[in-house]
């Protein structure tokens, strides 16, 4: 596990812009869309990157630059993946459960929606008939890192299901919907291809049914990237191999080039990013050491909820002798980074930098503790710093609070505190 960029620069970066602070490295995302696209060998492929792992305008533009759409999951990304410059044409609009004005709101702004409930047919039928829409379907597969990432299985919340096929066919041969897509998303953090190949001929058998007017197959995100220094990533040759053979034989049999689209959201971004921690105490007399970061779940919620590895570096402390710590945050409940990690020895004002914090870190970011979140800075392909984010302060968290005003008293809270 090692870092894209010097320590040096991660270390003048903190001074620079204090701490904590979200680094991103550019050059990283760019050779992943890279070799995702060299993997796949199809007659068309989109990437549509899912930027509910990390949608800050300067990312969304970055990837953009570099050839990818954007997979959207509510009004709130639309409007960010706009922002970023990304035509209408190119985004795409995958929500789970939502009301119907949701969709009014994409297809408002010509975004293409992805549907899996039957309601939401009959509405787009007589709101908007002859609408172009895609289909999402639950292939009923068990795959993903941990119980919550596997959202492709049966009695998971999302996608039609396999008992429901027959009657979303008859039922979309009633209504003036035209079906130019299918999709599904197996789960999240997934290095096993057997799986996939799996749910991707599940889903060409589905799609076989909409021959006539199909145009794209969007086989959703969810591909492995290392977290721990053993752990493996997917072998992207190998399965891009496999999949474009066998996507060009299905476009083969349909008798017309069919779009592949693909959704990644950690493969793109997870690697990318680093988060620069400082250590306000070191508390000693339990069976090991504990060191407490300037921060907590409340920036960073995968260790503590999904249980998830995420690598520590000493930055400030690399040839200080290594010893085993609990890293721990500083919220009030049970905030743990690492539990019996071996680190280089830890000392206060030491800085730490927990790695792969580019997906799903600053997205699940919250106030909890009533703490701003951090700034985030972006260093372009060409090595250009650029601070794509301030950090918050506490006037912005209280901006929506607006005081409890009683016998004409106004609000106790001045926001511009702090
Ligand atoms: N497409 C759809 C429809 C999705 O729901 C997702 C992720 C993706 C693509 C991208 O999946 P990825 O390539 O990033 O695995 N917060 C969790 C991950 C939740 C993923 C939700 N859906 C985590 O931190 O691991």
């Amino acid at each position: 596990m090692h870092l894209a960029l010097p320590p040096a620069q991660l270390l003048s970066l903190a001074d620079k812009h204090g701490l904590p602070l979200f680094v991103y490295d550019g050059g990283t995302i760019t050779r992943q869309i890279e070799s995702l696209r060299s993997a796949l060998d199809v007659p068309a492929l989109e990437i549509h990157y899912a930027c509910k792992a990390l949608n800050t305008i300067g990312i969304v533009k970055h990837i953009h630059n570099h050839g990818c759409g954007i997979d959207t999951v509510s009004p709130g990304e639309i409007v960010i993946a706009l922002q970023a410059g990304v035509p209408a044409s190119e985004i795409s609009f995958t929500p789970s459960g939502v009301l119907t004005e949701e969709y009014a709101f994409a297809i408002s702004k010509g975004v293409h929606v992805h549907v899996d409930q039957f309601h939401v047919l009959d509405w787009l039928d007589i709101h908007y008939p002859g609408l172009e829409i895609t289909l999402r379907f639950n292939p009923a597969i068990q795959a993903g890192g941990h119980s919550k990432l596997q959202v492709g299985s049966d009695g998971s919340k999302f996608g039609i299901m396999s008992h429901q096929v027959d009657a979303i066919k008859e039922k979309t041969r009633s209504l003036s919907l035209r079906i130019t897509g299918v999709h599904m998303h197996l789960g999240s953090d997934i290095g096993d291809s057997g799986s996939f190949d799996q749910a991707y001929e599940y889903l060409l058998t589905i799609a076989r049914q909409w021959a006539d007017t199909i145009q794209r197959i969007d086989l959703g995100g969810g591909f492995k990237i290392p977290y721990h220094p053993q752990d493996h990533s997917i072998d992207m040759p190998a399965f891009g191999h496999k999949i474009s053979q066998r996507f060009r034989r299905f476009c083969e049999e349909i008798g017309r080039p069919l779009t592949m689209v693909v959704e990644p959201g950690k493969y793109l971004v997870s690697a990318a990013g680093y988060l620069l921690m400082e250590v306000s105490a070191i508390r000693d007399g339990g069976s090991i050491p504990m060191a407490f970061v300037s921060s907590g779940f409340n920036h960073f919620l995968r260790p503590m909820n999904y249980g998830a590895y995420h690598h520590l570096i000493n930055l400030s402390n690399p040839e200080g002798d290594v010893h085993h710590y609990d890293i721990v945050g500083y919220l009030c409940e049970t905030d743990n980074f690492a539990s019996n990690r071996p680190i280089h020895e830890i000392r206060r004002g030491d800085i730490l930098c927990l790695m792969n914090a580019g997906a799903y870190g600053y997205t699940m970011a919250s106030n909890y503790n009533t703490r701003p979140r951090p700034a985030e800075v972006l260093i372009a392909d060409d090595g250009r710093t650029q601070l794509i984010r301030r950090a918050e302060s506490f006037a912005d968290i209280m901006q929506t609070d607006l005081g409890y005003v009683a016998d004409g008293l106004s609000s106790p809270v001045d926001p511009k505190a702090g």
